[in-house]
């Protein structure tokens, strides 16, 4: 059986017709008045990426209504979060190429990478509390310490060769499943839903998450 694609998957043009405007908007939040951050803090942007983050920000804002911008500052905010921390994260292991392209910090060197990972989180931040108000300035300070949170837990598994399931699950709810997670709630939020539908499709999304990093 053949796999179908995301696109083939997710039937929803209107969905699909807008996903150009998150790319525009990315390229705008990330610009720095110094060209040369700007230049590193696009290089991972430019190298493509699948999106789901923000496809599913976009999704969740479904639920409501996605008119407007948003969803879209939603969907930017977290794929921001996401690639900031994929700076930081190769840096951390010492990563040669990410995206088919030379990573940060194999093209200039770990301190300019850690520097535009700081600034895209800086961007996300920014962009959520000039466009999507306080809880969601406050999911994302959340969300980015559950992504630390779940990475310094696994720095601290490295060489244990007795670790269970459980461990390795904390792991992935913190470095994955939360940001996954926030992505639809962010969606959700953006687009005015009631808070029975925000909670219901962050927990579908948490699921998610868990099965996205185990895939
Ligand atoms: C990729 O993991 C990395 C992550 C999912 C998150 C990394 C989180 C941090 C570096 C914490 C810092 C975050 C902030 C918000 C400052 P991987 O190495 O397992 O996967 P890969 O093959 O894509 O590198
Ligand atoms: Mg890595």
């Amino acid at each position: 059986m053949d796999t179908p694609s995301i696109r083939e998957f997710v039937d929803l043009p209107e969905v699909w017709d807008r996903m150009g405007e998150i790319e525009d908007r990315l390229l705008e939040v990330s610009s720095s008045e110094d060209a040369f951050l700007t230049e590193v803090a696009q290089h991972l942007i430019t190298a493509g990426g699948k999106r789901f983050r923000p496809l599913l920000a976009m999704l969740a804002a479904q639920l409501g209504d996605p008119s407007g911008s948003r969803p879209v500052d939603a969907a930017v905010a977290v794929e921001l979060i996401h690639i900031g921390s994929l700076y930081h994260d190769d840096v951390i292991d010492e990563a040669e190429t990410r995206r088919s392209a030379t990573s940060a910090n194999a093209n200039w060197d770990n301190t300019v990478a850690i520097l535009a990972g700081d600034f895209l989180m800086a961007r996300a931040s920014e962009l959520a509390a000039a466009e999507l108000g306080q809880e969601s300035v406050r999911l994302l300070a959340a969300t980015y310490a559950a992504l630390v949170e779940g990475q310094t837990f696994e720095l601290q598994l490295d060489f244990d060769l007795n670790h269970g399931s459980e461990a390795y699950e904390k792991v992935i709810a913190g470095k994955t499943a939360s940001l996954i997670r926030t992505s639809s709630r962010l969606g959700a939020l953006a687009a005015g839903c009631t808070p029975d539908v925000v909670d219901a499709v962050s927990e579908w999304a948490w699921e998610v998450g868990i099965v996205f990093q185990i895939a």
